[in-house]
């Protein structure tokens, strides 16, 4: 079931999202998560942008095959903890499925040692470099609350305020199913 992705301005977004019980059943979210980022042509969804402030995201890398790194980077991660991160600070442009059609540099660290349980609720502790790095870094963010946009300078933020308060209002064209924090009563 493909569920609607919450917006920029959303509280839940914003929120600390709490660890799940050790064997919980998470197979058919885990599965509408994936028909979900599928659906909206995503590399990474976490649990609070479905609406449900729990520690869980989901990543599929593999569609960018020009990362080796990412061949077989689709992976459930129920719990995680980033224990480290090292290397040199990398650039990239950054976009997220709660923030449509906004995409801007963020600079995060190569690598990521993290520790989280998988789908079978079997415990891994792991690093990641790279691309892969990078989306864990993302999504583990969307669990403690942050977005990119909130690395971004005061100046460049000033100027795309406009810009997030229409996502936040729905006053936007995007592809997939959204719920908008502040859309109006009558759009509804
Ligand atoms: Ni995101």
């Amino acid at each position: 079931m493909i569920l609607p992705i919450v917006a920029y301005g959303d509280s839940i977004l914003k929120k600390k999202a709490e660890e799940i019980s050790v064997g919980t059943s998470l197979s058919e979210l885990i599965a509408d998560m994936y028909e979900t980022m599928y659906n909206a042509q995503g590399i990474g969804l976490a649990a609070p942008q479905i609406g449900k402030s729990i520690r869980l995201f989901i990543t599929d890398g593999t569609v960018l095959k020009d990362e080796p790194q990412l061949q077989d980077f689709k992976k459930v991660f129920i719990n995680p903890t980033i224990l480290e991160e090292t290397g040199q600070l990398w650039t990239m442009e950054e976009g997220c499925l709660s923030i449509p059609n906004i995409r801007e540099n963020v600079s995060r660290k190569e690598n990521v040692r993290i520790r989280y349980y998988d789908e079978n609720w079997n415990l891994h502790e792991k690093t990641y470099t790279g691309m892969a790095a990078r989306i864990i870094q993302h999504e583990y963010d969307h669990l403690e609350g942050i977005l990119f946009v909130d690395y971004l300078s005061p100046l460049k933020k000033r100027m795309l305020k406009n810009k997030l308060l229409n996502i936040s209002k729905g006053a936007i064209s995007v592809e997939y199913r959204m719920r908008f924090p502040m859309a109006s009563k009558a759009r509804v």
